[in-house]
């Protein structure tokens, strides 16, 4: 993490929780002292309302990529800022391979966040062959590639990048912090080959299988801005110590 950047800790329930969590976890986050790092909920989309905004940001898991219309069972930038989101998950790789989203239509999604005034949070990473077959790099650089392609580099000052290894998301397999910080610093390095100012203020989150006892190694690497936590999440106390360990 570099002082200039601020932390931001991310958590994304995924297809879990209720609303009693909604409350529990709200009730932990109030009564915790967390200044100079941003924290951003992200349950399912049933459990947006009702969430006091003060105490932590709020996001989307997904979002369509049009603005309204005949489209059931989405759900558009609009209506989740009408319930106080701020953010948005945009290509996890759960929707990537569940709902077969390619890079094209992630970047069309980003697009319309971003129209909208919504922030981002672009997910990247690459599976377990990719990984081995060493071509990973240029499997990420597509991936930005798309979004690159539709809005531009000068858009990234309101995007948030996370890089979530397929391979280690949800399977105890944490990447390594030298592996983490690997990739982070191609991701900034490859954004500051377009525009270097843009570049250094980005900030890219890590995930996949953090837990409050790897948080604070993975954090510390110089461009490891904070974690987007799947599982580790929906316990409130340890979601709190992984926002403490970003916290410096
Ligand atoms: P995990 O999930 O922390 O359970 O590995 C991370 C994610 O998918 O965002």
């Amino acid at each position: 993490m570099q002082n200039n950047r601020r932390p931001l800790v991310a958590g994304n329930w995924k297809m879990n929780g209720s609303l009693e969590l909604a409350a529990e976890l709200q009730q932990t986050f109030q009564q915790a002292s967390l200044q100079n790092i941003d924290v951003l909920v992200c349950p399912p989309f049933p459990y947006l309302q009702g969430f006091d905004v003060s105490v932590s940001a709020l996001g989307g898991q997904n979002l369509s990529q049009y603005n309204s219309g005949a489209h059931t069972g989405e759900v558009s930038a609009q209506m989740l800022k009408s319930v106080g989101c701020s953010y948005v998950l945009v290509g996890h790789s759960e929707r990537r391979s569940d709902n077969a989203e390619s890079n094209e239509l992630v970047a069309s999604k980003v697009k319309v966040a971003l129209e909208q005034g919504l922030t981002p949070v672009l997910c990247v990473g690459e599976a377990e062959d990719i990984r081995d077959s060493g071509e990973f790099f240029d499997f990420i650089a597509a991936q930005l590639d798309a979004v690159l392609n539709l809005v531009g580099i000068a858009e990234f000052a309101h995007i948030v990048v996370a890089y979530e290894p397929v391979w280690a998301i949800g399977t105890g397999k944490t990447a390594s912090p030298e592996q983490a910080q690997e990739v982070h610093a191609f991701i900034r390095g490859y954004l500051a080959n377009l525009d270097s100012e843009v570049a250094s203020k980005l900030r890219i989150l890590y995930g996949g299988s953090v837990k409050a006892v790897n948080a604070k190694e993975l954090f510390s690497q110089p461009d490891v801005d904070g974690g987007l936590i799947g599982g580790a999440s929906l316990d409130p106390q340890e979601f709190l110590n992984i926002c403490l360990a970003a916290k410096g």
